[in-house]
């Protein structure tokens, strides 16, 4: 990490849900709500969605050694939705504590890297049009962001697959893709 320390990316698994939990339950109000909607208590069945991404789908988990280091800690959380032939809808989330590391950036690279592996042609996702880091990020990676003609309180990124593996290489950091 930019700030020193190691973490660890995987794929997430079933048993992953309480750790997730205990990473929403955390999370500060801004976050919470940037990335559900809502300041108040997010549902089990949307934090289990956290973790399992259906047949077509991907979700990963970032870990880190919890304080005492004796625990891994879930430290943040993105994954994949395969909604219709070819297209995909996608979703980050970082600690608070981790957060302007370098670490979302990452995430959604490996999660477009995966994607482009399983057959997407079109990644998407809908962005609070006050979250201007998310933005900024997805602008980066080469997304293309338009307010919501219907909402303006969202924005819609969308990015085809083919033109983020010809640019990816060059709008990541050279050690982005060790984030395995
Ligand atoms: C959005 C989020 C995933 C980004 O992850 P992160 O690890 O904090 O971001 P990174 O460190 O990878 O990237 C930060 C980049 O954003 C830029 N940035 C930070 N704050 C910014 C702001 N207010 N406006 C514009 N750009 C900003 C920084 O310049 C930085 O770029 P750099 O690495 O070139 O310096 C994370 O902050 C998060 O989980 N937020 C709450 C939930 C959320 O918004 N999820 C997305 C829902 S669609």
């Amino acid at each position: 990490m930019r700030r020193g320390g190691q973490v660890t990316l995987r794929a997430a698994q079933a048993d992953d849900g309480a750790a997730v939990r205990g990473m929403v339950e955390g999370l500060s109000r801004e976050s919470r709500y940037f990335r559900f909607l809502t300041g108040g208590r997010v549902a089990d069945g949307i934090v289990e969605g956290l973790v399992s991404a259906g047949a077509d789908g991907v979700a990963l988990v970032v870990t880190a050694a919890d304080a005492d280091g004796d625990a891994e800690a879930v430290i943040a959380n993105g994954q994949f939705v395969v909604t219709s032939r070819g297209t995909a809808e996608f979703a980050v989330l970082v600690a608070d504590a981790w957060q302007g590391q370098g670490l979302g950036r990452r995430l959604i690279a490996r999660l477009l890297q995966l994607a482009q592996a399983a057959g997407v042609r079109c990644m998407r996702g809908d962005v609070l049009s006050e979250n201007r880091r998310m933005l900024a990020i997805l602008r980066g990676l080469g997304f293309s962001c338009r307010r919501n003609p219907e909402d303006s309180y969202l924005h819609e990124a969308t990015l085809a697959l083919g033109v983020a593996a010809a640019n990816l290489a060059t709008r990541m950091p050279a050690d982005w893709a060790t984030a395995r």
